[in-house]
């Protein structure tokens, strides 16, 4: 059984108030509000807070990016010297890593930790989880998002909010919707047919509300349908308000309101953004111009106080106006979460038998790549984290090696238009020929300069990647490392794949390690010599190569300057992989174990609408070690076209050498259904499915077909 320790601070018995006291005492704070008041606190009054009633004892709301630590701080003004003060945070692993560890537990842990410290720095609101969906590998910021799987996103998104708002603290679940690409993100207009939305775009929200409880929202800066997000009637009124019941605030992403009518009409309830785009806070489209258009009488007094009351519910549900729970910063035990995240997150993709490294018998080892040695946390834009320290790859193989005799050279240079540097592979060439075994750190980094988010390239906010090859040589550099030694590993860091054609048959074991947080370098060490047995899984396709990537080979990515129209649908990541027989250099759920997994006994009964799903997992392997149970659902025939099969369930399971467990899962009536648009309904249409279990979506091994009348 997997114990996850949560590592937050001491628990405070929970308090529910029934809404229905909450709301009153609200009503009757409203009714002593002056319109002034009352707009106030409908937008930014510094860069990460918004206002509050100080006559009436109501405190501004407090955030702070951002998806995997709490931001360090930028001051009221965002040019504050702000270098005295505390904010070395827990470094935590990115979305995109916690999601590989598919362990929903890990997630409440994760968020559980982000919550205690956002709490501890007095903030109400930590942005995010980021749950973009994954649509194709250039997006600059795949790294802060989870999955191209809809289900997986829920998942572990539920998790997280959870324990974010486990710790008094609001989740904020971002960017709704399809910010799927950073380039033009502040002008493209998304369009994707009814069913793409509801199949794919808008389940992690949906259960982000339903199931996660999410107190707030954040809209994101592109259009949908010819409408900008945040202010988009249909997506915030009619869905997110309408059908998922949303009882907290929508916030605008930084500067995203465009104008106040709008926003005022179609669900907007804050706006942010800070004074770096030039306006004093009371120019904010929805300050002074509300105060004066409610005056005239074109705005209905009831659309303010619906906003206020939501930003005073999120209040009340954090406990702002009583005991909140004590949160605790940059501790042991919240290292110790990132350390699991990261254990479970890294990804094996190929092993030749060449991992496991023996201690025992290695003398030398190569370390080569400018990755090995670089800090990546405050890289990226507004997800930057500054950490009381980060274990880099090279520290953590020197920490784990013992006495084994670690060299290092950089391989190539990190800098704009860097290309192949022949000295510093020559000098490679020479470290690994001297060494038992070559291991290169590379792939993606947060760009040239880690410190500034203007001039960050690759896994970044506000820029997406030009193309999928390894920048700065590095195909180069692994070409010339592994003939001069083929024991080499190659270990990828960044938020998504790398074209890996040039080299992937020639090296013997490849690791994602994406951007595995402060205790990163310490959990790949532990994964290269077999300490850790490794259990992470894709969540997203590794494509051979770009062209094959569904968003290029059917869609449009990124569109011209003004539209991209989603003609890939609902065939994003392995929907289009599996649908159209393309074989991806590594498949969605793929991740490989250091033990094997046997799948026996595979039993599916129907009750009503409704399967169980029960197999028997065995450790067959001599090694303890984590199997993901994945069960896809394939629908045989269909009036739609439906795709070759989709992820339905899955569970992490944890096996001593030689134990078994039977795996019972229930799939329920929507696991079977498809949204159809003719009819604009969810629909199980009745006939032939069938079940199909496995360690990843291009390793299926038992499944079974059943019948629905
Ligand atoms: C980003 C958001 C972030 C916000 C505040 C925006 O540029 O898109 O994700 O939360 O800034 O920093």
């Amino acid at each position: 059984m997997l114990v996850v320790a949560f590592c937050v601070s001491s628990a405070v018995a929970q308090r529910p108030t029934p809404d229905s006291t909450i709301y009153r005492n609200i009503d009757a704070q409203i009714a002593k509000m002056t319109l002034e008041e009352k707009v106030a606190m409908l937008h930014a009054n510094s860069s990460f807070t918004s206002g509050g009633v100080p006559r009436l004892g109501i405190p501004e709301l407090v955030t702070s990016d951002g998806p995997h630590g709490v931001r360090l701080e930028h001051g009221r003004d965002w040019r504050t010297d702000n270098d005295h003060v505390d904010d070395s945070a827990t470094y935590l692993p990115t979305g995109v890593c916690l999601a590989s560890s598919w362990n929903p537990q890990l997630g409440y842990a994760y968020g559980a930790v982000l919550g205690s410290e956002a709490n501890a720095r007095g903030k109400d609101v930590i942005l995010g989880p980021g749950i973009n969906i994954i649509r194709g590998p250039l997006n600059g910021r795949n790294f802060e998002y989870e999955s191209e799987d809809p289900y997986l996103v829920s998942k572990m998104a539920v998790g997280y909010i959870k324990g974010v708002q486990d710790q008094d603290v609001s989740a904020c679940v971002k960017h709704f919707l399809a910010n799927n690409q950073e380039t033009q993100r502040g002008q493209v207009n998304v369009l994707m047919s009814e069913r793409a939305l509801r199949e794919i775009y808008l389940p992690g929200f949906k259960a982000a509300v339903e199931q996660g409880g999410v107190y707030s929202v954040m809209g994101a800066y592109n259009k949908f349908r010819g409408q900008w997000c945040t202010e988009n009637a249909y997506l915030v009124n009619n869905i997110l308000k309408g059908e998922f019941g949303f009882k907290g605030i929508l916030m605008s992403d930084w500067g995203a309101v465009h104008h106040t009518a709008e926003a005022l009409w179609n669900g907007t309830d804050l706006e942010m953004g800070s004074d770096l785009l030039g306006l004093p806070y009371n120019k904010f489209l929805m300050a002074d111009t509300v105060v004066a258009l409610v005056k005239k009488g074109l705005i209905d007094p009831q659309a303010i106080d619906d906003k206020v009351r939501r930003i005073l519910y999120l209040m009340y549900k954090i406990h702002k106006f009583d005991k909140r729970k004590p949160g605790a910063f940059s501790t042991e035990a919240h290292f110790a979460t990132a350390r699991k995240v990261a254990e479970e997150g890294i990804v094996l993709l190929k092993n030749n038998q060449l991992l496991p490294l023996n201690r025992s018998t290695i003398t030398t080892i190569a370390v080569i790549g400018a990755n090995a040695t670089r800090p990546q946390s405050e890289g990226g834009g507004s997800s930057q984290v500054r950490t009381r320290y980060e274990v880099t790859p090279l520290q953590g193989i020197k920490k784990i090696a013992g006495p084994i005799k670690v060299s290092y050279s950089p391989g190539y240079e990190i800098a704009r238009n860097a290309v192949a540097n022949q000295a510093l592979i020559d000098s490679a060439v020479e470290a690994a020929k001297k060494a038992d075994f070559a291991i290169i750190v590379g792939g993606w980094t947060h760009g040239y300069n880690n410190y500034s988010w203007t001039d960050n390239a690759f896994d970044a906010e506000g820029v997406d990647k030009p193309d999928m090859t390894m920048p700065f040589g590095q195909d180069r550099l692994i070409e010339a490392v592994v003939k001069a030694n083929p024991s080499t590993v190659v270990v990828l860091t960044g938020g998504g794949p790398v074209d890996m054609t040039r080299w992937i048959k020639e090296v013997p074991a490849v690791l994602e390690a994406w951007y595995p947080g402060s205790e990163g370098g310490t959990a790949l060490a532990e994964i290269l010599f077999g300490l850790v047995n490794p259990s992470g899984k894709l969540p997203m396709t590794f494509p051979k190569t770009l062209a094959e990537s569904p968003d290029h080979a059917l869609g449009q990515y990124p569109g011209d300057s003004t539209t991209v129209v989603y003609h890939d649908d609902i065939f994003v990541g392995y929907r289009y992989f599996d649908t159209w027989k393309v074989r991806p250099q590594f498949a969605f759920g793929h991740g490989l174990s250091y033990t094997s997994f046997g799948y026996t006994d595979l039993t599916v009964t129907t009750h009503g609408q409704t399967a169980v799903v029960s197999l028997t997992l065995t450790n067959s392997g001599n090694r303890a070690g984590a199997e993901v149970v994945q069960v896809y659902v394939k629908q045989n025939r269909c009036t739609l076209r439906r795709p070759e099969k989709e992820l339905k369930a899955f569970e992490k399971v944890f096996l001593q050498p030689g134990e078994s467990r039977k795996v019972a899962i229930t799939l329920q009536k929507d696991a079977f259904q498809y949204y159809n648009d003719l009819r604009h309904a969810w629909v199980l249409e009745p006939g032939s499915f069938t079940i199909l279990c496995g360690s990843g979506s291009d390793d299926i091994r038992a499944s079974q077909a059943i019948t629905f009348r």
